[in-house]
């Protein structure tokens, strides 16, 4: 489940519906997709193919051409340099459309003058469209595996706008504790 927050609003949704209706105005697309097609540890051939359905379903409705699946850990040769790309505010001219498989993550958004992060975990599918200002961070364990589609083969490369934006949020991961039962809640200074 995801987290999502508007830090200069002290402000935190943590249940998937509030979540969908948030981002919605901003362009973003929210959805929970089941987990139990595959074993966590299953292939990234077993992983298209348990989820063919949602991957053609994601192609027609945004014009992806591919699709794969992305497994970063703290193993992952040149993580730093791979993380660093992402984590400063930047635009793609495509969508970047995740669906997680497991590990945790935070998308900073940028859009209208204000900030959301929305940390994604197991079972989130986040989309971004194309010319969205945001950047990206991995939680404190440094894993997300994932599966990604593209509307150009060639793959996605960052934009910067070397806006500084990105150097005043901490990269905060709450984590899955915040499955709990609130819904909207104020976060106490
Ligand atoms: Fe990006």
């Amino acid at each position: 489940m995801a987290v999502l927050r508007f830090p200069e609003e002290n402000l935190l949704v943590n249940s998937e519906p509030e979540i969908r209706e948030a981002l919605a105005p901003l362009g973003v697309d929210y959805e929970r997709w089941s987990l139990d097609r595959v074993s966590p540890d299953a292939s990234a051939d077993e992983v298209l193919g348990a989820y063919a359905d949602e991957i053609e379903e994601m192609k027609r409705r945004g014009g992806y051409v591919t699709a794969d699946v992305i497994d970063v850990n703290p193993g992952t040769p040149h993580l730093d340099a791979m993380l660093a790309r992402f984590d400063k505010e930047h635009t793609h001219d495509e969508d970047e459309v995740r669906f997680i498989l497991s590990g945790r993550g935070i998308f900073f958004l940028h859009i209208n003058g204000r900030v959301a992060s929305v940390e994604v975990g197991p079972g989130d599918m986040l989309r971004v469209p194309r010319g969205t200002t945001h950047w990206f961070t991995l939680c404190e364990d440094r894993r997300i595996r994932a599966i990604r589609w593209f509307q150009d083969t060639a793959g996605w490369i960052p934009h910067y706008t070397e806006s500084g934006v990105d150097k005043g949020y901490q990269p905060l991961c709450f984590g899955p504790a915040y499955l709990g039962p609130r819904v909207v809640t104020t976060i106490s200074a």
